[in-house]
């Protein structure tokens, strides 16, 4: 597989951002620019069952029913799972509700989805956009299979910055501290991490007016029927926060920053996250100055160009419409 079409494998919690970075996925996927060949499931903004129908749901309606889906682990490592149906929804697509899948009963091991991946592709991207559960699990009892990835991004961490679920930590490390610690313990500097932390992605914001010209591009395409139904959930919820009737679409910011799509900024640091604490419960911390004098273990995102991410999706929308 040569660079210029890289081979992307996704774990993710859909939930209302991660369906439209689904969709981008798809559309490259189908113009040839990218491989897609699996997708697994974290239990986070929903259960990782639900996850997983959702993006089956999602897949189908892009036209994708040959690429595998399978829900992940459904338990944090070591906390109770937490969802949020307030922010996604009561099944984590808003008002729109996932039909049972029809293509497949959805009974994949997802391990089996990374490790077959794995095997047949060489430099293969995996990006991250919930909680870091599957991966650090995976790290654990697949060492070696996870030490050959070509590239991990994750969207996850507050770093250095205010949270959005507590003073200190974003939803991702939030709901699985332990994960995503254990995840920058175990990866310096083998296999380097692209952190699309919130400070970055809060800024990709999607206004009525940005979705109203995506749906022009959209079509008559099946999504499209769902999509303004999925995105108004999305709006009240970050009304109600305060932030104004748009919404922030972090994890389809973080797979453009996966893909190169976009220009950004990073900073190669090294990245802590608490756990155990029970007041900074997933915080994240990039020691910026070198204060502890680690090896680094991460591509710190602290800048991107958001004007070229709005054009970006206007053409992966493109792309997934014409195909
Ligand atoms: C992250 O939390 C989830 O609710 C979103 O899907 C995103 O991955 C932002 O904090
Ligand atoms: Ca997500």
């Amino acid at each position: 597989m040569t660079a210029s079409r890289p081979v992307v494998l996704i774990d993710c919690d859909p939930g209302i951002d991660d369906c439209l970075a689904l969709m981008y996925l798809a559309g490259l996927h189908h113009a040839g620019e990218i491989e897609l060949v699996g997708v697994t499931t974290t239990a986070g903004n929903v259960e990782a069952d639900q996850t997983a129908a959702n993006a089956r749901w999602i897949l189908d309606l892009c036209s994708l029913s040959q690429v595998p889906v399978a829900p992940g682990l459904p338990q944090p490592l070591k906390v109770e799972l937490t969802t949020t149906p307030e922010t996604h929804g009561p099944t984590g697509l808003g008002y729109a509700t996932a039909p049972a899948p029809a293509t497949e009963p959805l009974h994949r091991d997802w391990r089996q989805v990374w490790e077959e991946a794995l095997a047949a592709h060489d430099d293969l991207q995996l990006i991250v956009t919930g909680p870091v559960t599957n991966l650090a699990a995976f790290e654990e009892t697949h060492s070696k299979a996870a030490a050959r990835f070509g590239a991990i991004t994750i969207m996850g961490g507050a770093v250095n910055y205010r949270g959005n679920t507590t003073p200190t930590a974003e939803w991702n490390f939030w709901v699985d501290p332990h994960a995503a610690a254990q995840h920058f313990r175990s990866t310096a500097p083998q296999v380097p991490t692209t952190l699309c932390s919130l400070e970055v992605t809060e800024q990709f914001l999607l206004t009525p007016q940005r979705l109203g010209e995506v749906m022009e591009l959209l079509g008559q395409h099946p999504a499209a029927e769902f999509l303004p139904d999925v995105l108004r959930f999305y709006f009240e919820f970050h009304q109600e926060q305060g932030e104004g009737y748009q919404a922030q679409i972090h994890d389809l910011l973080t797979c453009m920053i996966a893909l190169g799509r976009i220009n950004y900024k990073a900073a190669e640091t090294t990245v802590a996250v608490e756990a155990d604490s029970p007041l900074l419960r997933g915080t994240s911390v990039a020691d910026l100055r070198n204060h502890w004098g680690r090896a680094h273990n991460a591509r710190l995102v602290t800048a991107a160009d958001i004007e070229a991410a709005h054009q970006e999706f206007a053409r992966g929308f493109t792309l997934l419409a014409s195909h």
